[in-house]
């Protein structure tokens, strides 16, 4: 038997970080999607081939030893931690294209864990619900990264454009009758999600009078964001991104780089930018009412750009 399954990438347009304390967030599904197919191994082992980032490996399902020479490896941890959950250990065949920038922001390990999980629990014949891939997928996360709120994982499985209330109590799913118009630009840096959350907590800890009120304020800006998407506001959303940035600079998570992204696709038109992600590398997100095209070409300039749906 052979099985396959995708789950989209994410980028979020608000609330990164601030969630991490059980502020809400939102955000949404990108078009570029992992891949995963299952089948039957002619051997007893769990072989992974991770086609489009050329790894190679071979999971010990009793010991969880991942036994392979690629430099990039990491990756592997988290399909060993997704079929855990839904595999009996027989030998299986992963092949994998991965088809998201890695540690670019857009949630590419949500999106391989997420698709393992839907296609090994489809193997197996175990007919796993919407939110049970998700709360999986999320324990997969922290079990690699040690933190991780539940925002990419739940939109990776849901899809579209996700409002996480606080404390992820709910998911409400933004139902909207138009596209979102956003570029998403990467740079070549890639962010350490585990370190930048960590860095943040830290900030906090030492200036908790300062920075309580910055997360304070995130959640307003996310409160307000979702009123202002439901209405298609497009001033007051770009606004609530280009405030929402400069927080996010405060919380010590931007980067030159970064910064100078958010401020070419602002020049070029866009009606707000952001960081979206955890920053210290990986993307922005404009949004672009006025048309991606200008902010586009200013991006791709110097750096490459996603034209994200
Ligand atoms: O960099 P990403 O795409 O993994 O996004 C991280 C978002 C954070 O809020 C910073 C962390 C989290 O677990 O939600």
């Amino acid at each position: 038997m052979q099985v396959k399954a995708s789950a989209p990438g994410k980028a979020i347009l608000f609330g990164e970080h601030a969630v991490v304390y059980g502020k809400p967030a939102i955000a949404m599904a990108i078009s570029k999607r992992s891949c995963v197919e299952v089948l039957e191994s002619s051997t007893s082992n769990i072989n992974v081939n991770i086609k489009d980032l050329g790894i190679k490996g071979c999971i010990d399902f009793n010991s969880g030893a991942i036994i392979s020479d690629s430099p990039k490896k990491g990756i592997l941890k988290y399909i060993l931690e997704s079929i855990k959950k839904v595999h009996d250990g027989s030998g299986i065949d992963i092949g994998i294209d991965v088809n998201i920038p890695i540690g670019g922001g857009l949630g590419s390990s949500a999106a391989v864990t997420v698709a393992t999980i839907a296609a090994v629990s489809a193997y197996n014949e175990i007919d796993l619900k919407e939110e049970e891939i998700a709360k999986y997928a999320h324990e997969v996360e922290l079990a690699v990264q040690k933190s991780a709120s539940p925002l990419d994982t739940t939109i990776s499985t849901y899809g579209g454009l996700i409002y996480l209330e606080t404390n992820a109590e709910d998911i409400v799913q933004l139902d909207i009758d138009y596209d979102i118009p956003v570029v998403i630009g990467y740079t070549d840096t890639r962010g350490d999600t585990g370190k930048l959350v960590e860095s943040v907590r830290i900030r906090r800890d030492v200036y908790p009078d300062i920075i309580n009120p910055v997360i304070d304020s995130i959640e307003l800006i996310t409160e307000e964001a979702k009123q202002a998407i439901l209405e298609n506001d497009k001033k007051r959303i770009g606004e609530l991104m280009n405030i929402n940035h400069g927080l996010l600079d405060a919380l010590g998570v931007n980067t030159k780089e970064l910064s100078s992204m958010v401020y070419t696709a602002r020049n070029a038109g866009a009606c707000g930018s952001k960081i979206t992600g955890a920053g210290g590398g990986g993307s922005i997100i404009a949004y672009c009412p006025g048309g991606t095209g200008n902010v586009i070409s200013a991006i791709n300039e110097t750096e490459n750009a996603l034209n994200a749906d």
